[in-house]
């Protein structure tokens, strides 16, 4: 979604926005702009489409000072265009700000503030912001902001430029992430991590209705009733190097090469291997937990939720508990009632989600208990979930998550194994069994990984496909979702994915001469049940594609192509089988031409409903 990036200091800002707003770029935008106090007046620039259309216009008009705030906008009130555009200021003149969120009582504002004279030039929510600061502003910037915040419904990250403050930026958050961190040479603010790594790793996360105020000086932060607060400062130990492209084509497939690496550093934080054993203080079961928890919700948004499946295949089978998972965007409209016993395990990369964030919200009133699964420190679901079990894939900057993927499913695994070993469904010779094979996998995917070449050149045949069907039955048809979603994003080619038992009961009916249907076939006990789908799609024209792990006779005759993948146990099959799936999505899109990491209309952080 949107992004912001600000600056004060003693350095020329403009650069510095424009390379913070290259660094955000990833959330997904169509159109960019900044405003820079040039020493006389506010300086605003701002173009539609990609950043480079702003950076052409500033090129021919140079922009330079000390102070400025920047934006990059994914439209929600109002067409991508020049006028819609941040900064947006208010009528008076007196102020400029960006802004991330949405304001639900946009209309009711902006109808009250055309009666007290203000005149509106643009569609958007973000100008009735400007507009209401304005209408309260009397010289003291701080005041205004606590005022118009009593007015304001929905969420918002703001950064402002007060005219008669021209050297500080004025910010403030709700339900919206916000980041700020003071370099060697100034202030920054953004809305997201890797945009004030070239500065500093020593952060501070803004919170609900909190204001912060930048001066070259230093940072300081208000509650929202305008008092003075302190803050902790975060260490990110993320270095810039995993933010960057290097010498990687794009970053999905950085990120996809990433993989044995992440898995392996995720792995670490929850077991020893010299010892082959779960650190149990690294999760979030006590002895009691084994009887006291009933059942485990799992909740996420897209691939987190996909990987929530898996998480829900590998407690009910581990820990022998019941678990539902659901979709956030659904669940916190479902007027679900909690049951004692019950916990609420949250699953998101970005930690800033906003379907999620929701749900937590809700469980969290009800009294629920609310574990996380996240990326991000310092995030929003990171802060406010009772614990959190941390993923360590570094920085993800592609929208189609993959590594996250991976260490999401590394997680869950291993929660779900200690809380099997404490409830005594699984014993400790098997933990370590299971612990030695996992150990074993990032070879494994590393294999997988240097064989691309093999999914290149089948994706360079294939990516004429208009439609794809992933089919599978069990973990696989978790893995077939994931699987579908990845190449979906990514390439445009309309796939889905679909329980292999379920096909006949219409899907069938689709399939036609040469349509691509890849069938995951990773557990030994249901391969027989797959290859009698395949075969049902296989006599109707279908080209299928098989991936296994198993015995190819289970196959041979029923498919046109085998991607063999090393034996493994089978509730870790995923963490191999889904990496193919991964560079296939990807390389069909690299052979189609598509904008691999920045797919059309997708944004990397879904921080509005
Ligand atoms: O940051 P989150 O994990 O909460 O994001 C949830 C989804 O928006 C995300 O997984 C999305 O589906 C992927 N970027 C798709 O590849």
């Amino acid at each position: 979604m949107c992004g912001i990036v600000g600056y004060t200091g003693c350095n020329n800002a403009t650069p510095i926005l424009l390379e913070g707003l290259d660094t955000l770029a990833y959330r997904g935008y169509d159109s960019a702009g900044i405003a820079v106090w040039d020493g006389e007046q506010i300086v605003m620039k701002k173009e539609k489409g990609q950043l480079a259309n702003l950076k052409a216009i500033i090129e021919n008009e140079p922009v330079f000072g000390v102070c400025g705030i920047g934006h990059t906008r994914w439209a929600t009130h109002g067409e991508p265009s020049y006028v819609n555009s941040h900064p947006h200021g208010d009528t008076k003149k007196q102020l400029v700000l960006v802004h991330n969120g949405i304001i639900e009582n946009y209309l009711r504002l902006k109808n009250m503030l055309i009666d007290r004279g203000c005149e509106f030039v643009s569609d958007t929510d973000t100008e009735v912001v400007a507009q209401l600061i304005g209408s309260v502003y009397s010289g003291d910037p701080k005041a205004a902001i606590v005022e118009a915040m009593r007015f304001i419904e929905g969420s918002f990250a703001l950064a402002i430029l007060f005219r008669d403050d021209p050297h500080r930026i004025y910010c403030a958050c709700k339900d919206s992430p916000m980041v700020v961190g003071f370099g060697k040479d100034g202030a920054h603010i953004a809305s997201d991590i890797p945009a004030l790594l070239s500065y500093t790793r020593d952060v501070t996360f803004m919170e609900d209705k909190q204001i912060a105020v930048l001066s070259p000086e230093g940072i300081s932060f208000f509650d929202e009733f305008g008092e003075w607060i302190d803050k902790p400062v975060v260490h990110i130990d993320w270095d810039m190097d995993s933010a960057k492209k290097g010498s990687f084509e794009h970053y999905m497939i950085k990120e996809i090469c990433e993989e044995p690496v992440a898995f392996r550093k995720t792995a670490e934080q929850y077991v020893s291997f010299r010892e082959m054993r779960l650190k149990g203080d690294c999760f979030p079961w006590g002895d009691g937990d084994a009887q006291s928890i009933k059942r485990i919700r799992i909740i996420g948004c897209g691939t987190a939720y996909h990987a929530g499946l898996l998480g829900k295949k590998y407690l009910t089978t581990l820990a022998k508990i019941p678990v539902e998972a659901d979709i956030a965007s659904e669940f916190r409209y479902a007027d679900y009632v909690f049951e004692p016993g019950e916990v609420l395990l949250l699953i998101s990369q970005s930690g800033e989600t906003a379907d999620t964030i929701a749900a937590m919200r809700m469980a969290k009133q009800a009294g629920v208990r609310t574990i996380a699964v996240c990326n991000v420190i310092g995030s929003t679901i990171a802060r406010e979930a009772d614990e959190v079990l941390f993923t360590y894939a570094g920085p993800e900057i592609a929208v189609a998550a993959t590594k996250s993927y991976l260490t999401q499913a590394t997680v869950l695994f291993l929660a779900a194994l200690r809380l099997g070993q404490l409830r005594g469904t699984v014993s400790d010779d098997e933990v370590s069994a299971l612990l030695a094979e996992l150990e074993g996998l990032p070879a494994k995917m590393e294999a997988l990984i240097e064989q691309r070449g093999d999914i290149q050149y089948f994706a360079s045949r294939e990516f004429s496909a208009r439609h794809v069907f992933f089919i599978g039955r069990g973990i696989d048809n978790a893995l077939a979702m994931e699987a579908a979603l990845k190449l979906k994003e990514v390439s445009y080619i309309h796939s889905e994915a679909y329980a292999a038992g379920e096909l006949k009961h219409g899907t069938i009916a689709l399939i036609e001469e040469g349509t691509l249907v890849i069938a995951l076939m990773t557990q030994r006990h249901l391969a027989a049940k797959t290859a009698s789908n395949m075969e049902e799609v296989r006599v109707r024209g279908a080209n299928v594609l098989a991936v296994t792990n198993g015995r190819l006779d289970d196959i041979e005759g029923h498919c046109s192509k085998v991607w063999q993948l090393d034996e493994t146990n089978e509730l870790l099959s995923p963490f191999c089988a889904i990496i193919p799936m991964q560079l296939f999505a990807y390389y069909m899109a690299v052979q189609k031409g598509c904008s691999v990491d920045k797919p059309r209309n997708l944004a990397k952080s879904v921080t509005v409903e």
